[in-house]
């Protein structure tokens, strides 16, 4: 792509920024592939190199086996097959958490060597310091609160958060902390719907919900679930619009069937000479 091209069309963490007053919710798709790079992009107005690929398109049952290096290459991909939407890629588990130091030379070699827009980590007022960190040397950062997948083995597994008291202040003082901390926006996953409507009001930048209802400014999703690529059962926030893993799978069935019966290749699959080679 010219330098042209992505000059033109590319949104950046600052649109996303300036989208919280419109009524209309935007979008933000994950995006792993060339392949759906280029569908996504057509649609959303970001595209999250989100490390769910570790469950989605690794099959590690959590998001922490996944390294820097393999976010690199994902990222690389998408940003080299878009054109139009922010592409955000997530930092990974490890990567950032032991000072905004390491934070900074990990979100410095995403940008650099994958040319995104913008970085997420997960964290609430504990990362404010590094996302100020962050921000002023330069680098656009999404938060993440609620639900942190990283940190599933201290916060109790996949759960609905923010259904007490305490965990509620405590979410809300995170999106605090870290929206004055300096993030363009944060993402909300998996909380009560009374907890996303209180932070989406209280802070000036967009939230972005994933299992935290309609109330956010924009909305998240991993979409190889709504494709119905990935395996179920899915959660309560998920809605599937495809049956894309079934008609992968009734494709292959069909196309085994004629292999196995020689009906494919067929003659206008093959290349035949005019003339026998030999004569
Ligand atoms: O990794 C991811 O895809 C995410 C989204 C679920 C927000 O963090």
């Amino acid at each position: 792509m010219s330098r042209q091209a992505s000059k033109q069309n590319r949104h950046t963490a600052r649109d996303i920024c300036g989208l919280k007053s419109r009524k209309q919710a935007f979008v933000c798709l994950t995006a792993y592939t060339a392949t759906m790079a280029a569908i996504a992009d057509r649609h959303a107005d970001v595209l999250l190199v989100g490390d769910s690929l570790g469950m989605v398109v690794y099959g590690f049952d959590s998001t922490l086996p996944v390294t820097l290096d393999m976010m690199i290459l994902h990222g690389q991909a998408v940003t080299r097959c878009s054109r139009r939407a922010l592409v955000v890629v997530d930092m990974p588990f490890a990567s950032y958490q032991e000072s905004p130091e390491q934070a900074f030379r990990t979100a410095a070699r995403i940008m650099a060597e994958t040319g995104c827009g913008a970085v997420k980590l997960e964290g609430g007022a504990e990362m404010a310091q590094t996302i100020a960190f962050l921000v002023k040397r330069g680098i656009p950062v999404m938060g993440h609160i609620g639900l942190q997948p990283q940190s599933v083995h201290t916060t109790g597994g996949y759960r609905v958060m923010g259904r007490s008291e305490p965990e509620q202040e405590k979410i809300m003082a995170d999106a605090d902390a870290i929206s004055k901390a300096g993030a363009f926006s944060v993402v909300l996953e998996c909380m009560d719907e009374q907890l996303a409507v209180a932070i989406t009001k209280r802070i000036e930048v967009p939230t972005i919900g994933i299992g935290a209802s309609e109330s956010c400014d924009g909305q998240v999703v991993v979409t190889d679930d709504i494709l119905g690529l990935t395996p179920g059962p899915y959660p309560k926030f998920i809605k599937t619009y495809s049956e894309l893993g079934r008609a992968i799978d009734n494709t292959l069935s069909r196309f085994t069937a004629d292999l196995r019966s020689r009906k494919y290749p067929g003659m206008e699959n093959t290349y035949s000479a005019k003339k026998n080679i030999a004569g």
